[in-house]
């Protein structure tokens, strides 16, 4: 038999604690964001389709990177137990230079059309986290205005190598003048890869207002206020014609670009030099052997080749054919402080994060990107606890498994079926 009693209302009183109620709507609406995924949702409801898509899609049927989230949702722990950590340090560093946090800001082009801060709230972001940002070379702020947002902090600058290399060079040298540490030379882009949404929205540069976009743009008001009360949209670096994504890419491109270009950046550029998108083992070593600083296995966050090989698959044998001392980085795929933590595990110095950044950007400018940070950050520490390691460098291969559903089998001559 239960006992009753009669409802105390003392007891109910105290039961009814009422929150105060929150009048800042972006502030309640990025408190309410729990997870990466909840940042994207905000993102999508706010920002106009043509420009959520070009952010949120990758190339073809979009493979690589559903295979990029996937393996890393495959990651399997194993904890220690009975280890006290009671207080985490997810300091690294890296390239030189400090890092309070085991990843930085990927670059990404374009970042002012996906909310009119961009690279300034990205710079800002990382200077209050105490880590690296990453100028793309087809960035929307300058370099400049990035040393302004970033002044005391790390910036990285990224480089495409273009048809006219006399752009790129001055790039490069600007760059180091404004003090940025690091460059990453992106070899992933011979040509653009196929965004089919992209095509499929008609999605240009400069944005066309077509019946589509305005009716699309009905329910977005704020994003169109921004962007017509704010600097007129461009590449910040360069002067191009307008068109696609994809045909600028193609414009500007070289799709010849080799080793004696990275000669002629290495003897421009004074600071660390690192080649990003490498996707095998045979690169990674040529590049090591070719005196570079560092690599970043990257398939570009699927935005490329389609099919491309997954980067956190490649990590350990990577990190096993270059030995300790080289520095591996990796991205595409990142959307949890997990993931970076399985990533480090698996023998990676350091991450990029390019969507998750974005997303936070655009559910919030500024103070979306410092969730962005805030809720990976909280993530890693909750792993890292959980895990048992009170530091990054703690992190073994040994708490890692893989569950095998997207292993690669790697067939031989011998295997062949003779018909
Ligand atoms: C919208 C967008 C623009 C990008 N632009 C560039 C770029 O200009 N240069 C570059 O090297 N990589 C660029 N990337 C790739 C990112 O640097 C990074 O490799 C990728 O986003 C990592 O995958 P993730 O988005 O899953 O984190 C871009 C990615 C996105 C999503």
């Amino acid at each position: 038999m239960v006992q009753r009693q009669v409802p105390n209302p003392a007891e109910l009183l105290d039961l009814m604690k009422f929150k105060k109620p929150e009048f800042n709507g972006k502030k309640r609406r990025l408190d309410a964001a729990l997870t990466i995924d909840d940042l994207r949702t905000i993102a999508k409801r706010r920002t106009p389709k043509a420009a959520f898509d070009y952010t949120d899609g990758a190339a073809e049927g979009e493979l690589s990177l559903t295979r990029a989230r996937q393996a890393f949702q495959d990651v399997e722990f194993h904890p220690g137990i009975l280890r006290p950590a009671p207080a985490v340090d997810t300091s690294v560093d890296i390239l030189g230079g400090p890092s309070a946090l085991p990843f930085g800001i990927a670059p990404t082009g374009f970042t002012r059309l996906m909310q009119t801060e961009g690279e300034v709230a990205g710079a800002g972001a990382a200077a209050a986290a105490g880590i690296p940002f990453t100028l793309s070379t087809l960035g929307t702020t300058s370099i400049e205005g990035v040393k302004a947002a970033n002044p005391n902090g790390r910036n990285w600058f990224q480089l495409y190598v273009m048809r006219d290399r006399e752009i790129s060079y001055e790039l490069t040298r600007r760059a180091a003048a404004a003090g940025f540490d690091t460059l990453q030379f992106t070899v992933d882009t011979p040509v653009a890869g196929a965004r089919l949404r992209d095509k499929r929205n008609g999605f240009s540069i400069p944005p066309q207002l077509t019946l589509g976009t305005i009716i699309n743009a009905i329910p977005r008001p704020w994003w169109w206020y921004d962007f017509l009360t704010t600097p007129k949209l461009e590449f910040a670096s360069l002067s191009t014609t307008g068109g696609t994504v994809g045909e600028l890419l193609d414009a500007a491109m070289d799709p010849t670009i080799s080793y004696d270009d990275l000669a002629v950046i290495r003897d421009i550029w004074p600071g660390k030099i690192v080649i990003k998108g490498v996707q095998n083992v045979e690169d990674s070593l040529r590049l090591r052997d070719a005196g570079v600083d560092g690599i970043v296995l990257s398939n570009h966050g699927g935005r490329q080749l389609d099919r491309a090989p997954i980067p956190f698959h490649l990590l350990p044998e990577v990190r096993k054919a270059v030995g300790d001392d080289f520095t591996v980085m990796i991205d595409t795929g990142i959307m949890n402080g997990a993931d970076i933590v399985a990533a480090v595990a698996l023998g990676a110095d350091f991450t990029l994060i390019g969507r998750a950044y974005l997303y936070g950007l655009m559910a919030g400018g500024r103070a979306g990107v410092d969730r962005t940070i805030e809720i990976l950050r909280s993530e890693i520490e909750r792993t890292m606890r959980l895990l048992g390691v009170a530091s990054l460098a703690e992190l073994e291969p040994s708490h890692v498994t893989q569950l095998t559903r997207l292993v690669p089998v790697t067939r031989t001559a011998s295997d062949a079926v003779v018909r």
